[in-house]
């Protein structure tokens, strides 16, 4: 172990938290207050707050050339978004989904009655693993939706070639992967279409916002209508909708957030690459590295703790970073499979998921973003080299707090 990362006092054995103030997974990134803040002056001048206002189709024409497609429609969050394009979509009965997302991946399915049914992921990508999905379908299947997990792209050509040899739908959940290119194109022209998130721990933030994009015009006609009650005119209703608007303000957030796009990347790559090397050659500790030549945004720190090689597990040291103020994520710890209603629907599914129940127990994401310096990588390095180097009395410390 590097001797310069043995100096610290951990505070599970008593000592003061490294970090007197809490280093959090997706504090949000900020662009630039002032023009946010004359932003916001504008749309009180303007008393033009939602529906469709001028700063949400600035943004959605920005997403639009950024990302290389048609259309973005922005909606209030990816949840409902996700929503929208699965009724747009017209799926019904059972939707593949990997196992291993954010819980609002199977519960944009759950809320309008489809089955989200469980894939297993690959375990060098995070992602759906693309031979686990053949075995799923059945006369009911309609559709997969692909999520690219940290913004790592799915393998959308194997999954492409499944639905096409099974006339099944494909859209993609693209939450983490704004700013992240597949062979060299932009996420976001996959699939029929792509969802986006702009929550406030997301790289993007509009506070809280959403979007789908695609190149279908017919389906971003329809995603415009659903989004907006149905409206296709003042007093005419044609379509069954919702509210999924983006509000001004939040789209004025996204537009300021988008204008130091580059900077966050700037600040989210210089964490990642000082985390691979305060973390390289731990044993049992492996950090998920980011492919070369493809755009990412090095938004997510990944890191697998393989209990058999390292000398405290997962949960163990998230519980010992914890104690030292670094709000470390067992992410996406226990699998979709796991939590309600899919665990009761589902006892057994855990069965035909081996490589998520064992990657969700070894998962934890460390703190990046703007907010984070180097300074702070290289303490929360620094306090992973301790806690394993002192494990026995961790451990110690650790069971006398159960
Ligand atoms: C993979 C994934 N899908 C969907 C969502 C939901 O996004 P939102 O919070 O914008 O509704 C998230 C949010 O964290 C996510 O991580």
């Amino acid at each position: 172990m590097n001797p310069e990362h043995t100096q610290h006092q951990l505070a599970i054995l008593g000592a003061t938290p490294s970090f007197p103030e809490p280093l959090h997974v997706g504090r949000p990134n900020l662009g630039d207050r002032e023009t946010m803040l004359r932003r916001v002056n504008e749309i009180f001048d303007r008393r033009w707050f939602t529906n469709d206002g001028p700063l949400v189709k600035e943004f959605e024409a920005r997403i639009q050339q950024l990302v290389g497609v048609k259309h973005c429609v922005a909606m209030c969050n990816a949840t409902i978004a996700l929503e929208i394009a699965i009724r747009a979509l017209e799926l019904r009965g059972e939707v593949i989904v990997p196992a291993y997302t954010f819980i609002a991946t199977a519960h944009a399915l759950q809320w309008q009655e489809i089955t989200p049914v469980f894939a297993d992921m690959d375990p060098a990508t995070h992602n759906i693993a693309p031979e686990t999905i053949e075995r799923l379908i059945t006369p009911r299947t309609t559709g997969i939706i692909g999520v690219h997990v940290w913004g790592r792209p799915c393998n959308t050509e194997a999954i492409e070639a499944i639905a096409a040899k099974h006339q099944l739908k494909v859209m993609y959940d693209a939450a983490h992967a704004f700013g992240c290119s597949h062979r060299g194109r932009m996420v976001g022209s996959f699939g029929s279409c792509e969802v986006f998130s702009f929550h406030a721990t997301k790289f993007i933030n509009c506070f809280e916002g959403g979007a789908v994009v695609t190149n279908d015009d017919a389906l971003a006609a329809k995603l415009r209508l659903m989004r907006n009650f149905g409206f296709a005119g003042v007093d005419k209703v044609i379509y069954p909708g919702t509210n999924g608007k983006l509000t001004e303000v939040c789209a004025a957030m996204g537009i300021t957030s988008l204008e130091v796009m580059e900077e966050i990347i700037v600040a989210n790559r210089r964490n990642y690459e000082a985390y691979c090397e305060g973390l390289k050659s731990l044993p049992g500790i492996a950090l998920k590295e980011y492919a070369a030549g493809e755009r990412r945004n090095y938004q997510y720190i990944v890191v697998e703790v393989d209990e058999t090689k390292s000398p405290l597990n997962r949960d163990e040291l998230v519980a010992v970073l914890q104690a030292e103020n670094v709000l470390a994520r067992k992410y996406f710890w226990p699998g979709c499979h796991r939590m309600e209603p899919y665990k009761s629907f589902f006892p057994n599914a855990h069965l035909l998921l081996p490589q998520t129940e064992k990657l969700a127990a070894q998962i934890m994401v460390l703190p990046t973003g703007q907010s984070v310096g180097a300074e702070d990588v290289g303490k929360v390095c620094g306090l992973i080299h301790t806690a394993l180097s002192q494990s026995a009395v961790v451990r110690a410390a650790l069971s006398k707090q159960d």
